[in-house]
């Protein structure tokens, strides 16, 4: 994956900053959208060496779906698992599930009161579409993902310092810090920095959005080869012509096509990027040619993805969220 990257003042000549991303846990395994952020997140703490704290919103999760508060939880163990696969160093990382945390420590809540003060009903009605039937606990759910951007919640790893902090996520998860923005300098903090990443389209077509609720549409980490290959072949919308004759005449559409759109996230050839295009938009490349060349790139993501996470003991999963100075 290349990343180009251009941050401001606050996060240039070796000063301190930390990452903070998050996972709402509505599923046993992540999907590979999912992968998308944490990609970022794991290059970014490879280059700046820096802190990163991730929340899995186990509490979201109850309020918005029909989970109970156990089941939630133990979601969240398991997609901390997925995210620990990911490669994060157990020495700058810590994950930490809310209904864990948030009785651990109570700078976390002060703060979280801090920001619920700062925002009226009114301005989450508006950023968020809640209405009078709204459940009380997801009006005030939106201080809970913003506070994580105040490092002084996080006593074990800044003390009482004031560090800025950085979010990479997609654009869905902006309302939140939309308001976190707003909210952090009326309580004496640096507003967070957002770094966006692309939506990863659903099997269906490349306007969509992969999502777990969706299991036909979407690629969970936990799919094996077969499960992969099926999917591919049955739901991957294709670009090409009806039928051979007419694709080698007039060539298939990569932009409308789910397997070369998603290449352009994990093949990292771009030279071969460049020549699968040019020879699916000719014709000379047929859709069952170019879905076998997206298995293969693929297979081992999935499959090193699935050794990483077979590794990762209750030992190590407990260290990665035990709240703890870090590195
Ligand atoms: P969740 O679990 O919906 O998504 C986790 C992260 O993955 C991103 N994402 C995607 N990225 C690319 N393509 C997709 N198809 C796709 N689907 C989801 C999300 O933007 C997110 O970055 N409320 C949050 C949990 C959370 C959080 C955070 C996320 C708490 N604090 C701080 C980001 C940053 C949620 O339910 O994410």
């Amino acid at each position: 994956m290349t990343i180009k990257l251009y941050l401001n003042s606050r996060f240039e000549s070796g000063k301190p900053f930390y990452l903070y991303t998050g996972r709402g846990p509505s599923s046993s395994s992540m999907h590979l959208g999912h992968l998308i952020p944490f990609t970022l997140c794991k290059w970014l703490q490879d280059v700046f060496n820096c802190p990163l704290v991730i929340q899995l919103t186990d509490d979201e999760k109850t309020l918005w779906k029909d989970l109970k508060v156990e089941q939630a939880y133990q979601m969240a163990l398991e997609n901390a698992k997925d995210i620990i696969a990911c490669g994060f160093d157990i020495n700058k990382t810590f994950i930490f599930s809310d209904f864990t945390y948030i009785g651990q420590r109570p700078e976390f809540y002060r703060n979280m009161i801090r920001i619920q003060k700062c925002v009226t009903f009114n301005q989450v009605k508006g950023i968020f579409g809640f209405d009078d039937s709204s459940v009380i606990g997801k009006i005030a759910f939106p201080a809970v993902q913003a506070t994580p951007a105040l490092s002084t919640s996080f006593p074990d790893i800044f003390g009482d310092k004031k560090i800025p902090c950085l979010i990479p996520c997609a654009i869905d998860q902006d309302p939140y810090f939309r308001m976190t923005r707003d909210v952090c300098p009326r309580i004496g903090f640096d507003k967070p920095a957002l770094v966006h990443s692309k939506f990863f389209p659903a099997l269906q077509g490349a306007k969509t959005k992969m999502s777990s609720s969706e299991a036909n549409s979407t690629i969970f980490m936990n799919d094996t080869p077969k499960q992969l290959k099926n999917k591919i072949n049955k739901h991957a919308f294709s670009g090409g012509q009806a039928t051979v004759e007419e694709h080698r005449k007039l060539g298939g559409n990569c932009d409308l096509d789910i397997s070369y759109q998603y290449l352009r996230f994990f093949l990292d050839d771009e030279a071969k990027l460049e020549q699968i295009k040019n020879d699916y938009t000719s014709g000379a490349l047929l859709t069952g040619e170019l879905k076998k060349i997206l298995l293969d790139t693929l297979t081992p993501v999935l499959t090193t993805h699935q050794e990483n996470r077979a590794k990762i003991s209750d030992e190590i999963l407990q260290t990665f969220m035990t709240p703890r100075s870090l590195c």
